[in-house]
């Protein structure tokens, strides 16, 4: 695997499938895994094998037919867990097994009433459980993004030495800024004995709306897998966008980051997990929104239909969206009339065009948004319909 690589975990059938709402049948989480694994995500997550008979029973069918991908379920560090996800994942080609525990002061005293030690015990007890079912491991340190450094650091050198392949790190409540997440993953590379031999994993949650920001700093820093989902849904304000984190490093070839997905495939991914999930994809989302592509003021018309460059970063195909769209409404200008005038069978001289587009504005001023229809209505208005070139 090229160094600069970085694997994308997609835990849309887990963390994603939180939401409230959200909850899918065994067929519809096979139908999106089996897009998962078409677009090249390098892990699904699952589910909670443990969670309930419902979701074992999907993480054993997922097991059953991903091929490319590595299948995980998610287990707390307790053994029955740990035992109930390598049973569902028994027919995996390649099983994960991702266990952990929470490491902050705030889990270790209110959730376990613990301490620092007796967490590192139970952490290294589960990831020698796990690896005595499957190879690959992952540990997760929850609430990393709050855990104090140091501590992280012995937490992570003895995963390591207890078998584990990957560390997460989540900022499980979405709290660090992306300098500050950065800066813990440069730690960890720096003051872990062995890290170099284990991929650093980003889980970052988006209550600041910084998930994604903060995902990006990690690999920046060093990690090399990164925990996201589609359409960025998933407990509360939801996780690191899949699409977004795709995207960016694309966009940015000088960080020297890549992935595996083939980006053609995002957008019919993000309509079929809003389908199935019955979870509206917000317009303005980055990268998949209805509006991520859509241009409605007259000066970025203007600029789109001479060059699409001059407001657009990427290529809406690179993405799998048909075209770029001018939308009409009240702020649009001249150029973004007759161009939508010409799609729709009129082809307009100069003088004609300053008469329909007073027509235009009159109309527009009561109307959200002019569709193709009235475009003909005003057409007619404008007592100009013999000028059209059907
Ligand atoms: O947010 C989190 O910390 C998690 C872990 C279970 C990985 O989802
Ligand atoms: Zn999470």
């Amino acid at each position: 695997m090229s160094n600069n690589k970085v694997q994308i975990f997609d835990t849309t059938l887990r963390d994603g499938e939180q939401v409230p709402g959200c909850k899918l049948n065994t067929k519809q989480k096979l139908i999106i895994a089996e897009q998962l694994d078409l677009l090249g995500v390098d892990i699904i997550e699952a589910g909670f094998p443990v969670s309930s008979p419902g979701d074992f029973t999907s993480v054993n069918e997922i097991a059953k037919v991903v091929k490319n991908a590595t299948v995980c379920g998610l287990t707390r560090a307790v053994e029955n867990d740990i035992k109930v996800a390598a049973e569902a994942l028994k027919h995996a080609v390649r099983p994960r097994i991702h266990t952990g525990i929470g490491t902050s002061d705030s889990h270790i005293k209110y959730k376990f009433n613990s301490t620092q030690e007796k967490v590192i015990e139970r952490g290294v007890a589960a990831v020698k459980y796990a690896k005595s079912f499957v190879e690959d491991v992952e540990f997760y340190a929850e609430d990393a993004g709050r855990t104090d450094n140091e501590f992280l650091a012995r937490v992570c050198e003895a995963m390591i030495k207890a078998g584990a392949t990957v560390l997460n790190i989540p900022d499980t409540t979405g709290y660090c800024l992306p300098e500050e997440y950065g800066a813990k993953i440069k730690y960890l590379k720096e003051n872990v004995k062995g890290i170099d031999n284990v991929v650093i994993s980003c889980h970052c949650h988006n209550d600041l709306g910084l998930a994604t920001a903060n995902s990006i700093a990690g690999a920046i820093n060093g990690a090399r897998q990164i925990e996201c989902t589609i359409n960025g849904i998933g407990e509360r304000a939801g996780n690191t966008s899949l699409e977004e984190v795709v995207m960016i490093m694309k966009q940015h070839p000088y960080l020297s980051l890549n992935t595996d997905i083939n980006t053609k495939l995002l957008y019919e991914s993000s309509q079929m997990v809003s389908h199935h999930m019955g979870m509206v994809v917000q317009p303005n989302k980055a990268i998949v929104g209805a509006n991520a592509f859509a241009h409605s003021s007259g000066i970025h018309q203007d600029g789109v239909i001479k060059n699409r460059e001059t407001y657009e970063i990427i290529d809406p195909a690179e993405v799998g969206v048909t075209e770029s769209a001018i939308v009409l409404t009240a702020r649009s200008g001249r150029a973004a009339l007759a161009y939508r005038a010409k799609k729709v069978g009129y082809e307009l001289t100069k003088l004609q065009l300053d008469d329909v587009y007073k027509e235009f504005l009159n109309f527009a001023d009561h109307k959200k948004e002019v569709l193709d229809d009235d475009i003909h209505l005003i057409m007619k208005n404008s007592n100009i319909a013999a000028a059209a070139v059907v």
